[in-house]
């Protein structure tokens, strides 16, 4: 479409591109967001940019349609090669036929446009298609053409990562895939090209420098990251705009904290939110229920929630509970509260369509479902049979159902838990025509499908902030990107495989790297049975995942932690014991993601990206900088290859001391998930509890490895928003050497009661967990 460069002409920080013959009407435009950040954008709709990820001042200027006046690159000039843009941090040349070229901060290549042709492959006529459809085979379609299309050259030594939530391993190179928000209770496997949510941002490590890339257009995506060729990846889209948000960086940090700079940081949340939680699918009764919280209690097992799953609902009605199998819930809700155990209830889109439910006569009554293009109700089914839906992408709907969970305060729940929101539907998918409304316009399923999960949860949270004060914790399955500043996430329905163990790793790191720091797996397995082997395991990793659930299916063999024999359930609590003294560490990992979105639980790679070795790492993770985790994640493995990076580490439980840059094969017994301390580390901790709010700031265990260091510790109330008026601690940490230095930097908050300092030696084998 876009020939010979003419002319470029500017409006405050946007460049606009005129080329010869006829452009159709479309002027693309590049716009300096930062000088680490680039806009690249042709309005095909001709309605501007209408991101619903980008939000706060930046957002509503954006999809205003209005330039900054603070914001200037350095230089803009016609050249030879095209437009010219400086910025402090990278240089973009914009050629002929609109071709795009990002240059770091040195002048070298990060990243080039692909002036080749597609090497379409694996295309496939309809009558072979049919046929493969009559055995069942799922055919993919993802290497079609797209009418918004973005080819990219790929060097040899790129490794992509990031795309949200994703089957498969950490690196995405080779793979193709889709943005379709999906409910795929069958086994994920790597060839999948969906699944619940919707991150359409990919990073790129380069052997120097990085880049990430955010395809901000919120309908069907693709991806395809080099399956096509090895030359090339390629974006597109049937709909929207091509709206792409180009984010250089020294390293893959610096692009997750441009990203998260656009599309928003995870608020903290409640401390009590990184306790375990158990759940299943199917505690059907208040007794059953009740029996869950006394044998957590009677086992030692430290737990700080329980989950109600659909079960507690009367005919699974959202915003009910049922009368029937619960004597008294609020009775159940207070009595768990004595005990420390919160309550979270699912919540999940579908409103039964019942006369006299009063949730669905407020909602039709004020039109909050969407409707069919003749203006009738749309109905499907979910658990509670025909259902409606909620329109979420109206303001007024998201506000309506916010005030819904009054019923579940009153009840004193303590969080939510989003489900089906992709939105699942029992009698076929949803039309694409379905109105749905997105914001003042009406729109429609296909537009609005990848933004169900982030508009719902966006309406639980703001509720729930509003009726609470505190900080909401909802949970959801899906989103699109930024949904991270409403909710944390679980990858869905896994199963009790080993396979699903494995990819637990890499789909949590792609998570916390696109964004969504806040993340767990059903620890167990959600479909299939566990078996023993395979939960202690799970537990070993469930351990330092940002969100520790264990949750099954009705059907499914029991699996809370009792349910495996004695040996299982000491490994367990062994490892929830670990859990709960590594609170005051991951809640400073949670702070260090609000500010900067980097996540708690990250690949190797994050922290030691020079490193060939660590670049295709699977089956390891770091929880912040500090420690390394290398779990078993294979069926009778007593041993494992463990890759350790540059410099001093700690064996956490013998004191071991190994030099990085190395291989090692570590002993590790059932109960033993090996785990590496970085030299001069000082990793907080709080003395075991069974649940966070016990004496909370009564003191801190200050655990200090050999070595030089010195961190950043957080504290504040762990639980409302006070904090963002200064009611918090800020310390910093000096280890030199086994001797220590504490120092406040922020005073806002009560100080804890007392210090306990615990020196590990070299060598010494660990007396605590
Ligand atoms: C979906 C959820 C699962 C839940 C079930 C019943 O399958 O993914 O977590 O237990 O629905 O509500």
């Amino acid at each position: 479409m876009y020939s010979k460069l003419i002319n470029y002409r500017m409006d405050k920080n946007r460049i606009y591109f005129q080329y010869e013959g006829d452009q159709e009407g479309k002027e693309p435009c590049i716009e300096v967001i930062s000088d680490a950040i680039i806009n690249v954008f042709i309005d095909y709709t001709g309605m501007g940019h209408c991101s619903r990820a980008i939000e706060g001042e930046l957002g509503k200027r954006l999809n205003a349609g209005i330039g900054a006046e603070d914001i200037k690159p350095e230089s803009v000039s016609l050249e030879a090669s095209g437009v010219v843009i400086k910025t402090k941090l990278m240089t973009v040349i914009v050629g002929d036929g609109f071709q795009v070229d990002f240059y770091d901060r040195f002048g070298d290549p990060l990243s080039l446009a692909y002036r080749g042709e597609r090497k379409k492959s694996g295309e496939i006529s309809l009558p072979a298609l049919e046929l493969l459809k009559k055995e069942g085979h799922a055919v993919s379609k993802v290497s079609v053409d797209y009418r918004i299309q973005e080819l990219r050259s790929l060097d040899e030594d790129d490794y992509i990562y990031g795309l949200g939530d994703k089957a498969g391993g950490l690196n995405k190179r080779c793979y193709a895939y889709e943005m379709w928000n999906s409910d795929i209770p069958d086994p994920h496997e790597d060839c999948f090209k969906s699944l619940y949510k919707s991150i359409p941002f990919m990073l790129v490590s380069k052997y120097e420098g990085a880049y990430g890339i955010f395809f901000d257009n919120h309908n069907k995506t693709c991806f395809d990251l080099g399956k096509e060729s090895e030359e090339y990846y390629w974006f597109g889209a049937e709909e929207g705009n091509l709206d792409y948000y180009f984010i250089a960086g020294d390293n893959l940090k610096e692009v997750i904290t441009g990203y998260t700079y656009l599309t928003g940081r995870p608020p903290m949340q409640q401390l009590w939110t990184l306790g375990f939680h158990q759940s299943r699918w199917g505690y059907g009764s208040e007794k059953e229920i009740r029996g869950i919280a006394e044998e957590m209690r009677k086992n030692q097992l430290p737990c700080d929630c329980i989950h109600f799953d659909i079960d507690y609902m009367d005919h699974f009605k959202v915003f009910t509970w049922n009368q029937e199998t619960y004597e008294d819930a609020r009775k159940v809700i207070s009595d768990f509260k004595d005990m420390g155990i919160k309550t979270v209830t699912i919540i999940d889109p579908g409103v039964k369509v019942e006369k006299g439910y009063n949730v669905y006569e407020e909602g039709m009554e004020q039109g909050c479902f969407a409707r069919t293009p003749e203006g009738e109700v749309y109905v499907n089914e979910v658990w509670p049979g025909d259902a409606v839906y909620p329109d979420f992408g109206d303001p007024k709907v998201r506000r309506w159902w916010g005030k819904n969970h009054q019923f579940l305060v009153d009840m004193g729940v303590d969080g939510v838990w989003n489900d089906m929101n992709e939105p699942a539907s029992f009698r076929g998918p949803l039309p694409d025509d379905v109105v749905f409304t997105d914001e003042d316009q009406e729109s429609s399923h296909k537009h609005m499908h990848n933004l169900y999960g982030h508009n719902m949860a966006k309406a639980a949270y703001e509720g729930w902030k509003e009726l609470t004060g505190k900080r909401p914790f909802v949970i959801t399955r899906a989103c699109y990107s930024g949904s991270q500043k409403y909710a944390v996430g679980w990858t869905g329905d896994n199963h009790s495989i080993w396979s699903h163990l494995r990819m637990a790793i890499p789909q949590m790191c792609n998570m916390g790297m696109s964004g969504m720091g806040f993340i767990g797996t059903d620890v167990g397995g959600f479909g299939s049975d566990c078996t023993p082997e395979l939960f202690a395991r799970w537990m070993q990793i469930g351990c330092f995942s940002p969100l520790f659930r264990n949750h099954c299916a009705q059907g499914q063999r029991m699996q809370e932690p009792w349910q495996f024999g004695e040996k299982v359930l000491a490994i367990s609590r062994k490892y929830i014991r670990l859990r709960y003294a590594l609170l005051p560490y991951i809640y400073d990992l949670m702070r260090e993601s609000e500010l900067t979105g980097i996540p708690m639980l990250r690949p190797l790679v994050l922290e030691y990206e020079k490193d060939e070795d660590v670049k295709n790492r699977n089956d390891e993770f770091m929880l912040g900088d500090r420690m390394l985790i290398a779990p078993v994640v294979e069926q009778g493995a007593r041993e494992k290859l463990v890759y350790l990076p540059e410099g001093i580490w700690y064996d956490y439980w013998t004191g071991e001391e190994i030099l990085g840059e190395n291989f090692i094969i570590r002993e590790a017994p059932l109960d033993v998930c090996p785990i590496y301390v970085k030299a001069g580390a000082v990793i907080p901790k709080y003395p075991i509890r069974m649940n966070v709010d016990e004496e909370k700031d009564d003191l801190l265990v200050l655990e200090m490895y050999p070595g030089k260091g010195c961190w950043r510790h957080y504290q504040d109330n762990g639980t409302d928003f006070a904090y963002r008026d200064g009611a918090y601690n800020e310390y910093e940490i000096k280890n030199d050497s086994g001797e220590l230095n504490v120092q406040i930097l922020h005073q806002g908050y009560k100080l804890y009661g007392g210090y306990e300092l615990r020196l590990r030696e070299k060598d010494e084998p660990m007396k605590f967990v």
